[in-house]
């Protein structure tokens, strides 16, 4: 694979990864912040207006993921060690909860008012798949280095 392509590759994996676990770790901070710092009603249609982009943002990230992340395994590797294989498990995981969270649980929180079972199950979720993806990039490191 020429230089070039596989440093646009990579470039691009690093980039979607940051998009989606950088940004996850935002969307926490500000729902703590929305929790129990600032304690406004008025901010939660901005919360959920971010949601919803974000939803599509990150799915984009998915896709761009998988397709770089598949052709530098092919071209740049040209196989798997344990850590792959123990990233691509995690990440097997992962992709189920956030469908389940983004199209599912998600939605029906929205709806409940007062906050409920969907609502904590949303959180839950949330901070599962933060935790999975967390672990997704330490053992992304370990399989570079
Ligand atoms: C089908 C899914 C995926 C495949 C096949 C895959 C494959 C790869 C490969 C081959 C590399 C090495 C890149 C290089 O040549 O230097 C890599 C690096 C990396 N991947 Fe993935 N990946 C996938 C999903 C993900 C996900 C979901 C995340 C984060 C949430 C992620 C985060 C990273 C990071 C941060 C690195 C850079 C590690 C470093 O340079 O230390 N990957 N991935």
């Amino acid at each position: 694979m020429p230089e070039a392509v596989e440093q646009i590759l990579i470039y691009l994996h690093l980039l979607s990864a940051l998009y989606w676990v950088g940004g996850n770790l935002l969307f926490i901070s500000f729902g703590m912040s929305m929790r129990h710092v600032y304690k406004s009603a008025s901010l939660v249609p901005g919360f959920r207006a971010l949601g919803r982009t974000f939803r599509v943002g990150t799915w984009i990230s998915v896709f761009l993921l998988v397709l770089t992340g598949t052709l530098l395994l092919i071209y740049r590797w040209g196989g798997v060690d344990t850590d792959m294989v123990i990233k691509l498990v995690l990440f097997g995981i992962l992709l189920p909860l956030k469908a389940l969270h983004d199209f599912y649980i998600a939605s029906r929180a929205a709806k409940e008012n007062p906050p409920a079972f969907y609502f904590k199950l949303t959180m839950l979720v949330a901070r599962l798949n933060l935790l999975i993806a967390l672990l997704i990039i330490y053992f992304s490191m370990r399989f570079v280095r």
